[in-house]
């Protein structure tokens, strides 16, 4: 065994239980998934390999020597190096620049740039990573600059690269191409670990898969074609689970949401952020928005919830012209389930309560005269809880202890059960575990039959497949195509996305 891993806990101050008793190994020249849900503890097991995060109690040996990984320059000493979930370069700094730093080749203690930018294209094309090792990295996608943080590994000569959910923001078409140089690193005696919770990658990349649930190492497998992506699920879920939401295609009614020939023009760099969107979502159907993260989806929705107001065109609901509303005259009209709940959709030190009663406060039956009436508060709030399965001690508990999947439950309760004809729920599943977000989806499906209008935002493109009855493409903030997901495959999407005809 390349490492072992034995019997490692870690317990973050002041009780945090992260890791229970959980053993990992690795062999040479494997690519070893590690799979789980949020919060399984599979970014602190590789931080505590990776020599970030130190661990309460447990063993680790490198080529069966007992080693003490107190620091990164430890674990690169031993060959060991993560590339992180947050990418930490310095974007004016050319790739090679960010590749070298910290262990630039000098001379008489003077860089040399030419000789940097040689070496590291050198190790570029060995490995035979796409890339151009003299862009500036801000300009790079994120894909790019995910090679650069493999390349600053690879520089270090570490024998065992960890990648903490690398395909997380990547398009298809991307995350096969990294594929690829995972398989020829692992060609050239790199072994890999993998960490993902996209179930289908996984299958399709690894040689062995562990799974942990809530800290506990539930399995390790190989993956020789005897499991599958439902027996894989069940191992981190714990419980049989669907993976899909069950869609029927019904016909659709009115159009609700009308934008025609939306643009805005940013005032202090004339760039055009929207360029002439027209855009429809009718009653009883789920409208997507795809797109590479950056290409004016921002915009879209900061437009549509009448948080910017647009340069020119027209945005109608239900018929009328909203264009000139702002947010607050807008709210009697639609929905919004924001990406950034914690600090524009809850209010984290407010109660639950509080939290789902926002705007409900100002009509009948909870305002009483100018008063708020604190029993049918509590029975609503209370309602809701049980309705979306909130997990929690109960209506006056603060928001604040709430785990993720459930803060982000109370957002969509409450948007929810204020019965808009409308909703629009941008990245409504981003970082939530699988169990909520299937409930996610399902209630996304479930307002739709309820003959809603709603208008998705995602960057996961199997969501949008999944949940969407037509997609729209967004790139250079125009609508570059208009999809039928049951008809398009989800590569045709990506080639959209990208720019690059199919
Ligand atoms: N620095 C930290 N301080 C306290 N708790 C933490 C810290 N980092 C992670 N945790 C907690 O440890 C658990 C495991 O987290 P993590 O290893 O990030 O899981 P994963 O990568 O599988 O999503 C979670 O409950 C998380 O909230
Ligand atoms: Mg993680």
């Amino acid at each position: 065994m390349l490492v072992e891993m034995i019997d490692i806990c870690k317990v973050y101050p002041p009780n945090v239980v992260a890791l229970k008793h959980v053993d990992f190994s690795l062999e040479r020249g494997e690519i070893h998934a590690l799979v789980g849900e949020n919060g399984a503890g599979k970014s602190t097991l590789m931080k505590i390999l990776s020599g970030v995060v130190k661990p309460s109690f447990g063993e680790i040996r490198v080529n069966g020597q007992r080693v003490q990984i107190n620091s990164p320059v430890v674990a690169a000493r031993l060959g060991i190096g993560m590339v992180h979930q947050e990418l930490a370069l310095v974007g004016s700094l050319r790739a090679y620049e960010n590749v070298v730093l910290g262990s630039e080749p000098s001379r008489f203690g003077l860089f040399q740039p030419q000789k940097s930018s040689q070496m590291v294209k050198e190790l570029a094309d060995k490995f035979g990573l796409k890339i151009d090792v003299n862009a500036i990295t801000q300009e790079l996608s994120i894909a790019g600059r995910q090679k650069i943080e493999i390349l600053k590994q690879l520089y270090r000569n570490v024998d065992i690269l960890i990648l903490d959910e690398p395909t997380a923001a990547l398009t298809p078409q991307e995350s096969e191409e990294l594929f690829d140089e995972m398989f020829k690193l692992r060609d050239r005696g790199k072994t890999i670990v993998f960490v993902s919770h996209k179930l289908d990658e996984v299958l399709r990349v690894s040689d062995r898969i562990t799974v942990l649930r809530r800290g506990e190492k539930i399995a390790t497998v190989k993956n020789d074609g005897n499991i599958d992506a439902v027996r894989l699920a069940e191992m981190m879920v714990g419980k049989t689970i669907r993976t899909t939401s069950v869609k029927k295609r019904r016909p659709v009614g009115h159009p609700v949401l009308v934008v025609k020939d939306l643009t805005l023009i940013s005032k202090t760099s004339g760039k055009k952020l929207l360029d002439g969107v027209n855009l429809t979502v009718h009653a009883g159907e789920v409208v997507g928005i795809a797109g590479v993260e950056g290409n004016g989806q921002k915009e879209l929705i900061e437009v549509l919830i009448g948080l910017r107001k647009p340069t020119s065109g027209r945005i109608e609901i239900s018929g009328e012209d909203v264009t000139s509303f702002g947010p607050r005259q807008r709210r009697p009209l639609m929905a919004y389930v924001p990406q950034d709940r914690k600090n524009v959709g809850l209010a984290l030190k407010a109660t639950i309560m509080e939290n789902l009663i926002m705007t409900h406060h100002m009509n009948p039956p909870l305002k009483k005269k100018w008063l708020l009436d604190r029993n049918v508060a509590k029975s609503f709030a209370t309602q809701l809880i049980r309705d979306f399965e909130i997990v929690c001690r109960g209506p006056f508990e603060r928001v604040q202890n709430l785990s993720g999947g459930n803060q982000q439950k109370v957002v969509v309760a409450r948007e929810v059960s204020l019965n808009r004809r409308l909703i629009v729920l941008d990245q409504p599943t981003r970082g939530l575990d699988v169990a909520s977000t299937q409930y996610l989806r399902d209630q996304m499906i479930a307002l739709r039959d309820s003959d809603k209008a709603v208008l998705l935002v995602s960057a996961d493109l199997d969501e949008l497949m999944d949940l969407s009855d037509r997609i729209y493409v967004m790139r250079s903030g125009h609508i570059v195509a208009e999809l039928d997901p049951q008809v398009v495959d989800k590569t045709v999407v990506g080639y959209h996305m990208l720019g690059v005809s199919a």
